[in-house]
């Protein structure tokens, strides 16, 4: 196989690690020395080579791991995934979304065999080898979303489409930034988005709704969203509050650029084609500060990004009291120079 797949947790112990490889091709999202909110979205059609828009759905060196951590969240909490019973047929396109943009980008790891409904799905990291009938539940271990997310990184969200409107009824979530599928599971894109600060004001969400309700089947779209997590955590959802919440309160000034790391999410958006429904794959991508900052462009501008964040968006993404003792360590990086537009 061409990918070496990580033996690491994202609990306890924390051995996630990204090698030199994921390092370089981290999904770093500021294209400039400071952030605010805005309707940043582009086409999905590929981008350089070995970068983490080259593919459809990208796997990396964390795969196997992070299929493990899921399927621990999910045997902890089956609520974690749902889908309201006029989503199965989303949950069919799904899966054949998935499984043909897996077995045609990464044919090494992935195949797929077509004889009229009957499939057969080989996923060779996962040691997978199942044959069964398209669109008859029956012959799936769980239902065809369940299924096919179990062995797809990153969350995901399927939203109904239906009077000018996105619903979210159905989804796969366990690597979230500290929102709920269970508390949103029937809500609409107004209120699922109601949490966040200021971008209502500024109309975002009205703009990035027409949006998303034109997306055109095989005409796909991205976008980058970020926070910080104290800690290696792919689990960090309103369920598990207790657990993770407190982690942050045992960064120092010694243990930080170990402990303390950016989470960027590669945000993709298709069209399904018979159910006409909208899914969201939201992929999560953790670095560490010190890793980070081996990449001298990159520390430079999240010094400036972070210290000039306004403070509302500080405190929703969590980490507004430790924001000093981040400071304290990025102005280390910041020598001061101009930065150049982009990436
Ligand atoms: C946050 C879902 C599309 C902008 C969120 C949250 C959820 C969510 C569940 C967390 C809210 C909370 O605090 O409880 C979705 C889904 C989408 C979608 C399912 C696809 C249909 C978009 C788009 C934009 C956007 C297209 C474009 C501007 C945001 C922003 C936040 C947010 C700015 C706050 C993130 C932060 O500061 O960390 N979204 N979203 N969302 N969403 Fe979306």
């Amino acid at each position: 196989m061409t990918i070496q797949f990580n033996n690491e947790t994202f609990r306890d112990d924390y051995s996630f690690h990204n090698s030199d490889w994921a390092i370089k091709r981290f999904p770093f999202p500021f294209h400039e020395d400071s952030y605010m909110y805005s309707v940043n979205m582009e086409q999905h059609r590929g981008g350089p080579e070995g970068s983490v828009y080259e593919k459809r759905f990208d796997v990396d060196e964390h795969y196997v791991s992070e299929m493990r951590d899921r399927a621990m969240v999910l045997a902890d909490d089956p609520l974690r995934c749902q889908s309201l019973p006029h989503m199965t047929l989303a949950g069919w396109d799904l899966l054949e979304l998935i499984m043909v943009s897996k077995s045609e980008d990464y044919p090494d790891l992935f195949e797929l065999h077509r004889d009229g409904n009957t499939w057969r799905w080989i996923n060779k990291p996962l040691g997978i080898d199942d044959t069964f009938t398209f669109l008859d539940e029956t012959t799936l271990p769980y239902g065809p979303m369940e299924y096919i997310t179990r062995q797809a990184q990153g969350d995901f969200c399927v939203l109904d489409q239906r009077d000018e409107m996105l619903w979210m009824d159905a989804g796969m979530v366990t690597t979230q930034a500290d929102w709920s599928l269970d508390f949103d599971i029937g809500m609409n894109f107004f209120e699922w988005h109601a949490p966040v600060p200021l971008a209502h004001e500024m109309g975002i969400f009205k703009r990035a709704l027409k949006f998303l309700l034109n997306i055109q089947q095989g005409a796909p779209a991205r976008r980058l969203n970020w926070t910080m997590t104290v800690n290696p955590l792919l689990d960090t959802s309103p369920e598990n509050y207790h657990k993770w919440g407190i982690q942050k309160t045992t960064l120092t000034p010694e243990n930080i650029g170990s402990k303390q790391h950016l989470r960027v999410e590669l945000q993709t958006f298709f069209r399904l084609p018979r159910s006409n429904a909208l899914v969201f794959p939201i992929r999560c991508y953790l670095i560490s500060f010190q890793d980070l900052v081996t990449m001298p462009k990159w520390g430079r501008r999240l010094h400036r990004v972070v210290r000039d964040l306004p403070d509302e968006l500080a405190t929703y993404k969590g980490f507004i009291d430790n924001r000093p003792m981040m400071l304290d360590y990025l102005s280390q990086f910041d020598d001061g120079l101009p930065t150049s537009p982009g990436v």
